[in-house]
């Protein structure tokens, strides 16, 4: 069932307080069984991302319907500066997310020609005070809108580049001033874990995993592993001690003149260099950070130095770009592999997730997965679809009911704040 917005507004009316009391009794009423729509919400690096998903069951055996999803990659806009700004990606998700919320309620037939009453434009006004002209573009969009019922709006809290989360964080509570419903602050890398799970192909579900379980978890400010022993329950057991992989990624593919974000661009060149069998780029082999040591950490800065140090002030033919790609990524995820096997071996694990944006390189895919099931058989390993792998608002919906259905939820919306280092 759907809970009627009418209804919610009446139960709850639309103060932050009462708003958790609305969360708490959806908890308590068991409506996690029922279906559920819900809104989320992604602003945490460079994609704005919003999605329309209908869950119907409960936690972790339900269906997830995609009614809606649209994402807008800010990636032309950072390319000219080679990396992101925060600045100017707040300033985009600021510009974009009501075009994102009208594109998914579209594709979810769902956009219906009308009004929104607004109960306290001056509430909602103060909510986006900080978001450059996102009041003025909701309040003119409602005015032409009547927006469906919504359960939940879930939405990125961290971690992330603060300035941006605010916005996602922001547009969350004066959507759900308007709808009268709960906003869960969502983890982003536990929407990569869930991403890595969902089944988007087939029954629209998340794999039955077994515990104890590993997640191995690649991006742009993360490499970690983390191990759960249950939904919810999260310890990193390793971390890296420096740059995260992804972000060593985009350097190595800076430092040889490829555009952002590089991570792609290396894993295409990698796989020309080993189709084309090109011999390696330097006498000698680029190090392996740390994979000796008595711990689960990586380290990548070293390796990025490394690759500094052979390009020295060269300019590189194509055929060195290829080659010397090819050699990081080697190194890269040969580290990335050796870590987790320790790790998959000393606790036991059977079910391995890879999750996060460098999860959509090929090399990774296939050395975890053929390398990997030729000495542990046992072990299952779930990956991304290649269109969740890199940031969404898909995988944030289903982390968000994931959160609903472990109570892991606590503050009013008042309270909900965007947090650039929040941990799992
Ligand atoms: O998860 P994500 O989309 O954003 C963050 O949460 O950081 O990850 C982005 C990172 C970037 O560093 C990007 O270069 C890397 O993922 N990436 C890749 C590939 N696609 C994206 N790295 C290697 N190979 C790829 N195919
Ligand atoms: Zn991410």
């Amino acid at each position: 069932m759907c809970i009627n917005r009418r209804t919610l507004c009446l139960l709850y009316g639309a103060c932050p307080a009462s708003l958790l009391t609305g969360l708490f009794l959806l908890l308590n009423h068991g409506i996690t069984e029922h279906i559920m729509r819900i809104l989320s919400i992604e602003t945490s690096c460079d994609e704005t991302a919003v999605s329309i998903v209908e869950v119907a069951g409960e936690f972790p055996t339900a269906t997830y319907t995609l009614l809606g999803n649209a994402l807008f990659s800010q990636v032309d806009i950072h390319k000219e500066y080679g990396g992101v700004f925060p600045q100017v990606a707040k300033r985009e998700h600021a510009k974009t997310l009501v075009p994102m919320l009208e594109k998914a309620l579209r594709e979810a037939e769902l956009y219906e020609v009308g009004e929104t009453a607004i109960d306290n434009e001056t509430m909602l006004r103060e909510t986006l005070s900080r978001e450059a002209g996102l009041a003025d573009d909701l309040l003119a969009f409602l005015a032409r809108t009547t927006l469906p019922e919504c359960d939940m709006i879930a939405v990125t809290s961290g971690p992330g580049l603060e300035p941006a989360l605010w916005v996602g964080v922001s547009f969350a509570k004066a959507l759900a001033q308007v709808l009268g419903c709960p906003v869960v602050p969502v983890n982003h890398m536990e929407g990569h874990i869930l991403a890595s799970l969902y089944d988007v192909e087939v029954d629209d579900a998340l794999a039955p995993i077994s515990f104890p379980a590993l997640a191995l978890l690649v991006s742009g400010g993360h490499t970690e592993l983390v191990l759960m022993k249950n939904w919810g329950q999260y310890e990193k057991v390793g971390q890296t001690r420096d740059d995260a992989v992804g972000e060593a990624f985009d350097k190595v593919a800076r430092l040889m003149g490829l555009p952002y974000p590089g991570g792609p661009e290396i894993g295409k060149r990698a796989a020309l260099a080993r189709e084309a069998k090109l011999p390696p780029y330097g006498e000698k082999v680029l190090p392996r950070p740390m994979v000796h040591s008595d711990d689960f950490d990586f380290s990548y800065a070293g390796l990025k130095t490394a690759v500094r140090n052979l390009i020295g002030d060269k300019t590189l033919t194509e055929d060195e770009k290829s080659a010397l790609a090819r050699d990081f990524e080697d190194a890269a995820i040969e580290s990335l592999y050796t870590k987790t096997v320790k790790a998959v071996d000393h606790f036991g694990i059977n079910t391995l997730i890879i999750g996060g944006g460098v999860s959509a390189n090929n090399f990774l895919r296939q050395t975890f997965t053929e390398k990997l099931l030729a000495t542990h058989p046992h072990i299952e390993v779930y990956l991304p679809h290649r269109h969740l792998s890199t940031d969404n608002s898909v995988m944030i919906a289903l982390a968000g009911h994931a959160q609903l259905a472990t109570a892991r939820t606590a503050g009013a919306i008042a309270y909900i704040r965007a947090d650039g280092n929040r941990s799992l």
